[in-house]
């Protein structure tokens, strides 16, 4: 069993969006039984809320359902309850760099994914394309780390 968590500011557009899209492309690969997925933030300010309508509007358009997720924050025993941990921007990664590390690597989700050392942008304040970029960005991510996997695996 492999255990990612996807980390953002607020855990209400990136995170969930990615974790949304990880879980499709899991089910369809068959590999939805040897990987656990999960989305936290670096804050607390949106806790138990569903993310983002604009992130569910776009998910829905692209054939995945968000709207049962709620928002969480990270907490340390995080660390050592996942094997990987993929920030979505160079401040999360720092947020996270500065906390007791435990077992996890922990790298930013396009180096991991892509190895192209760039943030996934913040949505939160843009507009209706911003989302439709995060996705962009999101479901090309998110087929590097499914190959990752099954090569991982194999
Ligand atoms: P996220 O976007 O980190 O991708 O979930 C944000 C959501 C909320 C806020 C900032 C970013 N906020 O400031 O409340």
């Amino acid at each position: 069993m492999i255990r990612i968590l996807f980390i953002c500011l607020g855990n209400i557009c990136r995170s969930p969006s990615a974790e949304g899209i990880l879980l499709q492309k899991l089910e369809q690969s068959g590999l939805a039984q040897k990987v656990k997925v999960d989305s936290a933030g670096i804050g607390g300010w949106h806790v138990g809320d569903a993310p983002d309508i604009r992130a569910q509007h776009e998910a829905m358009t692209r054939g995945y359902n968000l709207a049962q997720l709620s928002a969480r924050q990270l907490n340390l025993n995080d660390f050592n309850q996942f094997d990987i941990i993929l920030a979505m921007d160079q401040s999360n990664l720092e947020a996270l760099r500065q906390m007791p590390q435990g077992q996890a690597v922990v790298d930013l989700f396009l180096n991991y994914a892509l190895q192209i050392n760039d943030d996934v942008k913040d949505p939160y304040y843009g507009n209706k394309q911003s989302f439709k970029t995060m996705f962009d960005v999101l479901e090309h991510g998110c087929d590097a780390i499914i190959q990752r996997i099954q090569s991982q695996l194999c």
